[in-house]
């Protein structure tokens, strides 16, 4: 299966390639933490382990379901997903998922992801990548439109997190 080589703004060498079931501990590790920092996803707690995490990881190879990792240095440093829009109307339509290792944040390793996410999701007939975050998720935000991703709405008062309530942003963009 094809990988993708990148490099991080200080010169270390990032390679993308799609996820193995040997993946799933590191998945798993890092959901749970960005769980537990409670700023960045809608999800309150931890809810999958990680034989959940691997089983995903086989369904991937049978499937249009894409997970790709990233490494530097043979560590792994974060990962994005894509998965088909429920609706058979809309199987050329993919949902994305990214989360990068705190301690790797700001390397320039989510860029790398969502290009490799691009390719990744040609090679699958995906023609529209679309996802979602909270309107205070700066990184995020700047990370997305900074790659032509298009605001094409806003849902207010959409998630109840510990902070209070934030704002979900829609975007998405055509990859054909
Ligand atoms: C959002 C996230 C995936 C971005 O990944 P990353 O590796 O930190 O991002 P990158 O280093 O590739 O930065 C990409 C862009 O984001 C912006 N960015 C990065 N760090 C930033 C910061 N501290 N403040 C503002 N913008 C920033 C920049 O525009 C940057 O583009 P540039 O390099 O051309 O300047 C990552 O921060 C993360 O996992 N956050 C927690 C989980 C999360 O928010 N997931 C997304 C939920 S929708």
């Amino acid at each position: 299966m094809k990988a993708w080589q990148f490099k991080t703004k200080d010169d270390r060498e990032i390679l993308i390639r799609h996820a193995k079931i040997s993946d799933a501990r590191d998945l798993h590790q890092n959901f749970c933490q960005v769980v537990h920092e409670s700023e960045w996803l809608p999800t309150l707690r931890p809810n999958s382990n990680q034989a959940e995490w691997a089983e995903w990881i086989q369904r991937t190879y049978g499937n249009r379901e894409i997970l790709l990792i990233a490494h530097i240095d043979a560590e792994y440093v974060g990962h994005l997903s894509l998965q088909p829009e429920e609706w058979a109307a809309s199987a050329h339509v993919a949902r994305l998922g990214i989360i990068v290792r705190k301690p790797f944040r700001g390397f320039g390793i989510g860029k790398a992801l969502m290009v490799a996410a691009e390719d990744a999701g040609r090679q699958q007939r995906y023609e529209k990548i679309t996802l979602s975050t909270f309107d205070n998720n700066a990184i995020a935000l700047s990370l997305y439109e900074s790659l032509g991703y298009r605001l094409v709405g806003k849902r207010e008062r959409h998630f109840q997190m510990p902070k209070g309530f934030i704002d979900e942003i829609l975007m998405e963009k055509p990859i054909v």
